[in-house]
């Protein structure tokens, strides 16, 4: 359908939390392009807000109030000015909090969860609705059901132009929900149960974004590699298997995925690890603890030794593979040794990279009714010190890199004039000088430097002469040998 301009309406969405947030904003506002309402930058000037909300941690659930608090005033001034401003509050907080987040902010229209997105434009066209009535009469549109239907056989696509707009990257959710239950964790309370999109369904979105431009797209799921998706003869299919078929697209030069659970890291995924240049070498696979008591009270099911296992089976399919990791101190009941074995298994995998957090309790999870909760200072010590290693291990895998080779997808414009940037197979942002021409290609380049959290590169000759590198050299090129990584 197409908008005249007096019907354009300007949307602002506001992402917390996780890569899948990210991904369900756009496919927000791709719900709603169709009824007229274009993303804009700016809030002060938007008709309707969605706050796409994270409950993983107290600090982030907490964010959305005093966010909140902040458009009153806007909504305010709006109104003051004849005019109006419609406010939803979306995500994992809607999820958990619809209730209560209707009850503490009246200021709100709309509060719904993660899988009633494809129901949003009736939302908002019943709110709008329902302006005309006395602010105490109107009552928000609540929607936190786990509804029968998939919202993704109702979500539309995004334009191509929009497509082309977003970059060079994309995220593309290909399972949704948790059925692992770790004993700290609210995701299967916000996400629901595990769900995988069929097969059809993610080679056609893969391809639609493609032809907009995307080289390189990151798979998404709470338990990204515990994916089962149909083919069309309506046998699963492992993630393993998806890749495979996803390496067959033209023009997608990079795959990643995340986040992966231990247990699910099966033979058909390290196998496309070991055949498939397409796939990057940089896993994110969270432990959480190195302490088999402390991973039984998680109820991660699985136990150091397991983990341990699965990361040889990975180097030995790959190399130079580089990993990452999350990590909670401060579990209930975490004694000093078991926080010592924590960091002996960081230092025993050796990251590239590492998230760690203080446990944060909360309601509704089985961790919250243990005994042994741990004091803050406790939490803030063990948090610092693990920090320090994990740091330090990035900083040895940074310099690992100088004097190698490494293939680069060039995305954008330096923060320096004269300078473009991208990033490595192994997820390092990496600048070096040269021309806004070269943004969308891949390039081999002398990585000559470090700087915080960043490589400084240099085009080799081949770059100069500038060939685009993406199917061939990863591997060829690349030896980063694991002893560095450590
Ligand atoms: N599905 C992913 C992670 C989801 S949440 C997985 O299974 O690994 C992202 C990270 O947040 C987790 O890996 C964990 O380290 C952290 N996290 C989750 N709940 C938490 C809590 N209650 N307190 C502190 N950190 C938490
Ligand atoms: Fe949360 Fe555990 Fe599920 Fe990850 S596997 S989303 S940490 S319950
Ligand atoms: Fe947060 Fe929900 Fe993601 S709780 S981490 S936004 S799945």
């Amino acid at each position: 359908m197409t908008q005249t301009p007096q019907n354009t309406k300007k949307l602002f969405i506001k992402t917390y939390g996780c890569q899948m947030n990210v991904y369900d904003s756009d496919r927000m506002a791709d719900a709603l392009a169709p009824h007229g309402y274009q993303p804009v930058s700016d809030i002060a000037t938007a008709d309707l807000v969605l706050l796409n909300t994270c409950h993983i941690r107290e600090k982030a659930s907490e964010k959305v109030f005093s966010e909140l608090g902040r458009l009153k005033e806007l909504q305010a001034e709006r109104r003051a000015g004849g005019q109006d401003l419609l406010i939803g509050v979306a995500g994992c907080v809607a999820q958990a909090e619809g209730e209560e987040i209707a009850r503490r902010a009246p200021v709100v229209d709309m509060v719904f969860g993660p899988q009633a997105y494809h129901r949003l434009p009736d939302m908002v066209a019943k709110a709008a609705g329902s302006r005309h009535l006395h602010p105490a009469l109107r009552t928000p549109v609540i929607d936190t059901d786990f509804p029968e239907e998939d919202k993704f056989d109702y979500l539309p696509a995004p334009q191509k132009e929009v497509v082309i707009k977003r970059g060079l990257t994309a995220f593309l959710t290909v399972q949704e929900g948790c059925d692992k239950f770790c004993s700290f964790c609210v995701v299967p309370y916000t996400r629901g149960a595990e769900v995988s999109r069929p097969v059809q369904q993610v080679l056609a979105e893969a391809r639609g974004l493609v032809a907009g431009g995307v080289r390189e797209i990151t798979l998404l799921g709470q338990n990204v590699n515990a994916y089962h998706g149909l083919d069309e003869a309506g046998n699963p299919v492992g993630l393993g298997q998806l890749a495979y078929l996803l390496a067959e697209i033209e023009g997608l030069a990079r795959l990643r995925y995340t986040t992966s659970h231990p247990r699910d890291m099966d033979d058909g995924l390290i196998a496309a690890h070991r055949d498939l240049d397409i796939l990057m070498p940089y896993l994110h696979l969270p432990v959480q603890s190195g302490s088999d008591t402390i991973l039984k009270a998680m109820n991660r099911r699985h136990t150091r030794d397991d983990y341990m296992r699965v990361i040889d089976k990975i180097r030995s399919a790959r190399s130079d593979m580089a990993l990452s990791g999350d990590f909670i101190v401060g579990f209930p009941g975490e004694t000093d040794k078991d926080f010592e074995d924590t960091l002996r298994i960081i230092a025993d995998v050796g990251y590239a990279s590492a998230y760690s957090f203080k446990y944060s309790t909360r309601p509704g999870t089985p961790g919250a009714n243990l005994d042994g909760q741990i004091e803050e200072a406790v939490k803030n010590e063990r948090l610092y010190r693990l920090q320090a290693l994990v740091d330090a291990q990035t900083t040895a895998f940074h310099t690992s890199c100088v004097g190698k080779t490494l293939p680069v997808l060039i995305e954008r414009e330096g923060r320096m004039a004269g300078q473009v940037g991208g990033r490595s197979p192994y997820l390092q942002a990496v600048h070096f000088e040269g021309s806004t021409d070269l943004i969308g290609q891949i390039l081999p380049l002398e990585i000559i430097g470090t700087s915080t959290n960043s490589l400084v590169g240099k085009l080799t000759q081949a770059g100069l002469n500038n060939s685009d590198i993406s199917h061939d050299t990863t591997r060829k090129s690349v030896s980063v040998d694991e002893s560095r990584v450590a």
